[in-house]
């Protein structure tokens, strides 16, 4: 049988092989064009052809590659909680909010102990990748709340970029700021995701940061999803998130 083009859960070859685990991205490609790929039975080069994981037979060095099943799980991550399955001296990490099958799943990125919000857990390595890659500039949006009242230049000022440990931000969004007398509310969207950078920006500027929730990571929204439940991705969020 010939390899499927118009049906709706094809991917690319290249792609399948990397997410089966059996090599990264660009080794495949390498394997492919060295044909020692089959599909159906037939060796194929290109490594763009269109599979069917579900239908299709693919074969490297003629042995069948079985197609790995994903799973995405969605948490509203509360302060307290440690993103790591590793560090014995945690005392609370966000993998004890998760069913026991989230144990082969890993964080797309982290949240810090303190901060609460969205945080995505996979085992599609090829989908973190992209989700965190700064070549993909994937979105993120914080609620933030800081000491003290947010001036018009320092938002102008993080809005340019500024220099955290020698290396300028890129450009990012401050939006829906709420001044009262001691504190300001806001959100900011940013496409980098440097290790405590929200915390560091505003601290560069003087305003400590007294709370801290990631809202939104690429296509994907926390929604009314309450703080402390997971839920799984909805087909409409993976068409979202497989379209970057
Ligand atoms: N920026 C931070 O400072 N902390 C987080 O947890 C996420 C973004």
């Amino acid at each position: 049988m010939k390899p499927s083009v118009n049906e709706v859960n094809n991917i690319r070859l290249q792609v399948f092989l990397s997410r089966s685990g059996v090599c990264s991205r660009r080794n495949a490609m390498d394997i492919i064009q060295s044909k020692r790929v089959s599909v159906n039975g037939q060796i194929v080069s290109e490594p763009s052809t269109p599979i069917n994981p579900e239908k299709d037979s693919i074969c490297v060095d003629k042995k069948l590659i079985k197609s790995k099943q994903y799973d995405y799980i969605l948490l509203n991550k509360p302060d307290g909680y440690t993103t790591t399955s590793k560090d014995p001296f945690a005392e609370k990490t966000v993998f004890d909010l998760l069913p026991k099958e989230s144990k082969g799943l890993n964080p797309v990125g982290r949240l810090d102990k303190e901060t609460e919000g969205l945080l995505l857990f996979t085992n599609d390595g090829d989908l973190a990748y992209k989700l965190t890659h700064p070549k993909f500039n994937i979105d993120k949006v914080y609620k933030v709340t800081i000491i003290g009242q947010l001036k018009p230049e320092t938002r102008s000022s993080l809005e340019k970029g500024i220099v955290l440990e020698g290396k300028k931000t890129a450009t990012c969004k401050i939006f829906d700021i709420r001044i009262s007398t001691n504190q300001t509310t806001l959100f900011i969207k940013i496409h980098e995701g440097r290790k405590r950078q929200v915390r560091l920006m505003f601290g560069k500027m003087k305003h400590f940061v007294r709370y801290l929730k990631r809202e939104e990571q690429g296509p994907l929204k926390l929604g009314s999803l309450k703080l402390g439940k997971w839920r799984r991705l909805t087909p409409q969020e993976l068409r979202s998130l497989r379209a970057l």
